[in-house]
């Protein structure tokens, strides 16, 4: 009967540093080809050996891949050729990746084991995002210091940014409702509502969503337009666009619903509309609008706001300091 039937373990693996929507809809397609998606993550110093130190230490790494919905278990410590071993010892019947061909610093594929046995299945890589986009969207707001330094990294070439170009990803309302948990609120249910950037999202955003999810039984997250969050943070802020911020907090894991262009301000009729009992807001600071008014005046006045300490010295800032410093390194 089916409820004798063994559950379905897939093996991911693979570095997950600095997470993005396309880890988590690798991850998404392999929750798909199973039940229970368990995914290795590379040590820092296993990383170093094959291609380098990675940005994100190994706790972060571990932590934001913990965050992403589709994922039940997380093993640190994954060797970088997946052996069938690694599969047995973690009961999984097979192990999927993107498709595209990861080495190892001698060039030998990193899946050929699980390959040969047939325990292997392939996804369809997430086009548009990456890694090396990212950082390069970052590394063009330091465009002088790059020219002044080493001159070598063409950034006209690789960044993008909203501000001075498109991303190459296309959303589509698909993706938004593959990302999407479709559940309203249950009748009774606490609604918390928060609002931000959630630019390049990160152990910060996500231990103070996890606090914010514990205040009541049903998160909605409202993202801030492209415009909004650069009258704020200025210069090439955000780094990712809306469609991109929103389909990454999707992927959150205490996230139940997202507004897509919240007002700065919450008023009275998004209260309403949502019948949110409870706002809150981190320890960062809280800009004015127009230099003047408190977004969160209406919720203070009527006592369900709430500050909430994520414990997290994390920001969207301090990931661009590191990638700047890790370049300039490396
Ligand atoms: N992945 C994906 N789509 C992307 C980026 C990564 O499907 N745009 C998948 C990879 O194929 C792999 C998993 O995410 O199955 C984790 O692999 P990891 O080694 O962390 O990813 P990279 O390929 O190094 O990701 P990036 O190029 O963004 O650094
Ligand atoms: O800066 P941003 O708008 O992305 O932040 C979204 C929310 O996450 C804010 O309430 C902020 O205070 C909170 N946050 C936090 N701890 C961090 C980073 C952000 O509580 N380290």
């Amino acid at each position: 009967s089916d409820k004798q039937r063994k559950d379905v373990r897939v093996w991911c693996d693979g570095c997950y540093d600095m997470v993005h929507f396309g880890h988590a809809n690798s991850l998404r397609q392999a929750k798909a080809l199973g039940d229970k998606v368990i995914v290795g993550i590379h040590t820092d110093e296993e990383i170093t050996k094959h291609k380098g130190p990675p940005v994100f230490t190994e706790e972060e790494r571990v932590k934001m891949v913990k965050g992403i919905k589709w994922v039940d278990e997380v093993v640190l410590g994954a060797p970088y050729v997946t052996t069938l071993d690694v599969l047995d010892q973690n009961n999984c019947d097979f192990c999927v990746h993107g498709d595209d061909i990861t080495m190892t610093a001698e060039g030998v594929d990193t899946y050929h084991l699980v390959k040969s046995a047939n325990r292997y299945k392939e996804v369809k890589r997430t086009a548009g995002v990456s890694t090396t986009d990212l950082v390069g969207r970052m590394l063009l707001l330091t465009r002088n210091h790059f020219r002044q330094g080493s001159a070598e990294y063409d950034i006209e070439k690789e960044a993008k940014s909203p501000w001075t170009g498109c991303s190459q990803f296309l959303p589509t309302t698909q993706k938004i409702i593959q990302f999407s948990d479709g559940k309203s609120p249950n009748p009774g249910d606490k609604i918390v509502y928060v609002a931000g950037a959630f630019d390049l999202f990160h152990v910060g955003h996500l231990d103070f969503l996890e606090k914010a999810k514990k205040l009541g039984d049903y998160l909605i997250v409202g993202l801030h337009t492209d415009p909004v969050v650069n009258s704020y943070k200025g210069s090439n802020y955000p780094i990712m666009n809306l469609h991109e911020r929103v389909l990454s907090v999707l992927a959150c894991k205490f996230v139940n619903e997202v507004v897509i262009g919240a007002p700065y301000c919450v008023t009275e009729e998004l209260l309403e509309h949502f019948k949110i009992d409870v706002v809150c807001h981190g320890r960062t600071p809280i800009a004015l609008e127009n230099g003047k008014i408190d977004p969160y005046a209406v919720p203070k006045t009527r006592a369900i706001f709430e500050l909430i300490d994520s414990g997290n010295e994390m920001t969207t800032e301090r990931i661009v300091e590191r990638i700047i410093s890790h370049r300039l390194e490396y």
